[in-house]
């Protein structure tokens, strides 16, 4: 049964953050200063099990979700994250996928598509070296994502999406060669505009390189022309190559604001619910999972939650709401 929301928003897309640790330290969302080594990641018996976040699943699909992207921090680095793909690979028609920074995958393409992923999206700011680093902070070379981006090719989970959030004065030299490359390859591209997720990375509006410019930059040497969304709710706005090569996006999160068809739920490693990137608060699930509730009582509590959500941050950013407390992007992995 559908559920929906204070706008009338139905539930479709359920994103599950398996581990808030990462491999990188990449500057605008895990800064060393603030993750170093006496940061206090969650402890194992305080994440959920891969029974635990099965069986949550199950309910949210019994509530409409069609889409579960596993995301981090970085899934990867959780341990036999391949046997978790396949428990949840057992839900029917569900569009089962996973956001990662790449490090690993090279290594894990074969196994996750083995156990039933479809996809992958692969976030990379850069294809030059020294930029990538500065953003990545723990010297992770950009050959070896474009690996994995390939074995996951080769694995067939495909169509690859390739991330590149876009920090003004950061990367934006490299937005016009990472079109190039991946234009080539065959893979989607999609520009992020930087957000003011989490309360650690320092950000200012000036720090945004408007979707728009970014088209425009591109259209002035590979012309594009809009193409209609995949799906309604579609987070990224589609542009094809006029030469037939191929199709890149845009997410304007920022300039274009899209709560209007929001229909995603955050579920953090820990088990909290979260109705909106910018939230403040989560609800606990893993209490009711560890006391004993029952699948409906679950059920229930999770068709409560939706119906009085009213989020819309990004409608609402101003100066204003910019520096209200958040959860950070590596509890719920954007
Ligand atoms: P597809 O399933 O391939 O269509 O992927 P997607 O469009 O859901 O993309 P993905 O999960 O890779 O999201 C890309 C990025 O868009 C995220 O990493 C966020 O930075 C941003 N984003 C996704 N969902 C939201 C959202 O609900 N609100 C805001 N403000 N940004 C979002
Ligand atoms: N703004 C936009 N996107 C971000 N991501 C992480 N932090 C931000 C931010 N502040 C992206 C990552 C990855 C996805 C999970 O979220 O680069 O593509
Ligand atoms: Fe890790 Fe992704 Fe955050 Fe970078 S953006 S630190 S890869 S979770
Ligand atoms: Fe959805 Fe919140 Fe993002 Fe708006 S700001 S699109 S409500 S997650």
């Amino acid at each position: 049964m559908t559920l929906i929301d204070t706008l009338n928003r139905p539930l479709r897309d359920l994103r599950i953050s398996v581990t808030d640790r990462c491999n990188f330290r990449c500057v605008y969302c895990m800064p060393k200063e603030i993750f170093g080594p006496d940061y206090q990641f969650l402890k194992r018996d305080q994440i959920l099990t891969f029974e635990e976040i099965t069986r949550l699943a199950r309910i949210f699909a019994s509530h409409g979700v069609r889409k579960i992207r596993l995301t981090g921090g970085e899934p990867l680095v959780r341990r036999d994250l391949h046997l978790l793909i396949s428990m949840l690979s057992s839900i029917p028609d569900l569009d089962l996928t996973l956001t990662t920074n790449g490090a690993l995958l090279a290594k894990q393409a074969r196994a996750l598509k083995e156990a039933g992923l479809k996809r992958v999206t692969v976030s990379l700011d850069s294809l030059d070296n020294q930029v990538f680093k500065a953003m990545n902070d723990v010297d992770f070379a950009v050959e070896n994502v474009l690996a994995g981006m390939d074995a996951a090719a080769e694995a067939g989970l495909t169509p690859v999406k390739v991330n590149m959030v876009v920090k003004r004065g950061l990367n934006e030299s490299s937005i016009l060669p990472m079109a190039r490359y991946f234009r080539e390859k065959g893979y989607i591209l999609r520009f992020i505009e930087y957000m003011d997720v989490g309360h650690s990375n320092g950000w200012r509006m000036n720090d945004v390189v408007p979707a728009a410019e970014i088209i425009k930059m591109i259209n002035a040497e590979m012309p594009v022309e809009p193409l209609d969304a995949n799906y309604q709710g579609e987070v990224a706005e589609r542009w094809r190559y006029k030469d037939g090569s191929g199709e890149v996006g845009v997410i304007a999160s920022v300039t274009q604001a899209f709560c209007g068809t929001c229909n995603r739920a955050r579920l953090s490693a820990e088990g909290k619910l979260y109705t909106c990137l910018f939230a403040i608060k989560g609800h606990d699930f893993r209490d009711m999972l560890r006391g004993g509730a029952t699948d409906e009582e679950l059920s229930r509590e999770i068709a409560r939650v939706w119906g009085k959500r009213a989020d819309r941050y990004s409608e609402l950013r101003s100066e204003n709401t910019t520096s209200l407390p958040k959860v950070e992007m590596s509890h719920i992995g954007g």
